[in-house]
């Protein structure tokens, strides 16, 4: 288009998301000039190594090891960071932001750690920190609480937040897999990193968690608020507990906001197989919010990768077209006031407890033990198939127990030899036909 007004972006950064970047600009340009008026062109970007091979073609000159190629040429007005990690992502955005650049961020780690302080220059300089890239991938979540759900008071997260757990948990549920062979062929398809440890081990989802928090709610917590469980204990037996529980194991992030309270977790739990999210498949996410005029909203799509990632970088690229000023939206001032427990002591929870022991015991001690001057146990359940001895002579029991203390009940567990191996909420429902019952 002619007479287009140009804007020259410098991205931190050309691997998965970089390149993305790129080719969406690519085949998108003249789209883009329509709809805006205005040219988006690549004028530089960072990477370590000059000489690797690149998944998208670009003009070496563009190419850079130097930060200040960017951070210091004027011409460039937004800087796009899509390198990773905390440093020195953290110092080059601030560079960026106090030379007036506007940033765009897919960095979902340095967000939930430094963004408030990030934030607080960008308000200071009158520039825009945009981030829809770091929670959900092309999922425009972060938009949808900033600029649509802003005269609504949001008080519940809940969602899928990471597409590998999501893809690992399916292949378990799905082709019966074991924990390393789905997470085996997660990484030969790209879905998982050489290094799973922040997907598997719940990081990855906790950071979406908080940042989504802190953009919903209106007192601000910190990361160390959220509760965090990994999927690695997941083994092919729970996975057929939970069917015969008619439910499935997802690792999902919820957020609950109450006066002032904030609860905060991510974990697996079964859900019941018609709940809305057990349907969400492979590397898909999900986020559903609930707020008290809209009601309930959900949001499905694809959580990363190449593409779906680019797509949230290039629309938060339009929204700086669109309104290069900030327009009001302030992380909340407020501390959240209590911790999770505090919060949690008083909720009634029902888990799947996967319990091994050494000593053989009848079903019926075990529940008499367990709720014995218990009263923090409202009801517990032996599951009545697979029990038994496995090959290492240890006895392997599942359990549902109904609680207000999951701390006392794993204590008390551990009292009575038994050695908890997995403990995750169960949201489904009751068992009806109960084989060996206690109840308050
Ligand atoms: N991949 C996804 O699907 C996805 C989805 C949502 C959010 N994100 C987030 O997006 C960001 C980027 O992810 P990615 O998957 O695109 O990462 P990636 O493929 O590893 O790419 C990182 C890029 O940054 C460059 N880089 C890293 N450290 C650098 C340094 N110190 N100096 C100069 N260049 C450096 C690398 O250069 P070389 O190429 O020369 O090594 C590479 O080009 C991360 O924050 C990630 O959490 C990713």
């Amino acid at each position: 288009m002619e007479n287009a007004k140009v804007v020259y972006v410098g991205l931190l950064g050309l691997g998965t998301v970089g390149s993305g970047v790129v080719k969406s600009l690519a085949t998108n340009q003249e789209h883009i000039e329509q709809r805006t008026g205005f040219s988006v062109q690549v004028r530089r970007a960072l990477v370590r190594d000059l000489h690797k091979p690149r998944r998208v073609s670009i003009h070496k000159d563009l190419l850079t090891i130097l930060a200040q190629d960017i951070l210091d040429d004027p011409s460039i007005s937004v800087v796009v960071e899509v390198m990773g990690g905390v440093e020195p992502a953290r110092t080059m955005i601030m560079s960026a932001l106090k030379a007036g650049k506007h940033v765009i961020t897919a960095n979902k780690e340095l967000l939930a750690k430094h963004g408030a302080e990030l934030m607080e220059i960008a308000e200071e300089m009158h520039v825009r920190l945009l981030f829809e890239a770091s929670v959900g991938g092309g999922i425009p979540i972060v938009r949808m609480v900033e600029a649509y759900l802003t005269a609504n008071r949001i008080y519940a997260i809940q969602g899928i937040l990471n597409g590998t757990c999501n893809y690992i948990l399916t292949q378990m549920d799905e082709r019966g897999s074991s924990f390393q062979a789905a997470l085996q062929t997660a990484q030969e398809l790209g879905y998982a990193e050489a290094d799973p440890e922040s997907d598997v081990q719940g990081f990855d989802a906790a950071y979406k968690l908080s940042i989504l928090a802190n953009m919903a709610f209106p007192v601000y917590t910190h990361l160390g608020d959220v509760e965090r469980q990994g999927i690695t204990d997941i083994t092919p037996y729970d996975i057929a507990m939970a069917k015969s529980l008619h439910g499935v194991i997802k690792l999902i992030g919820r957020a609950s906001y109450d006066h002032g309270r904030v609860s905060l977790e991510v974990g697996p739990r079964i859900i019941s197989k018609d709940h809305s999210l057990a349907g969400v498949r492979d590397v898909f996410n999900a986020v559903t919010l609930t707020a008290d005029v809209v009601g309930e909203l959900t949001f499905i799509g694809r959580g990363a990768g190449e593409l779906p990632t680019a797509s949230a970088v290039i629309e938060d690229l339009m929204e700086i077209l669109r309104a290069p000023r900030p327009y009001g939206m302030r992380l909340p001032m407020v501390a959240s006031l209590s911790s999770h427990d505090e919060v949690r002591q008083h909720t009634e929870q029902q888990y799947y407890v996967r319990i091994s022991s050494q000593i053989s015991q009848q079903h019926d001690q075990v529940l008499d033990m367990l709720t014995r001057d218990g009263s923090f146990v409202r009801d517990a359940y032996v599951m009545p198939t697979r029990n038994g001895r496995t090959d290492d002579k240890k006895d392997i029991l599942s359990l549902l127990i109904c609680t207000t203390d999951r701390r006392k009940m794993l204590q008390k567990l551990a009292s009575i030899s038994f050695i908890c191996e997995l403990c995750i909420p169960f949201d489904g429902v009751w068992p009806e036909e109960r084989e060996v019952i206690f109840s308050m």
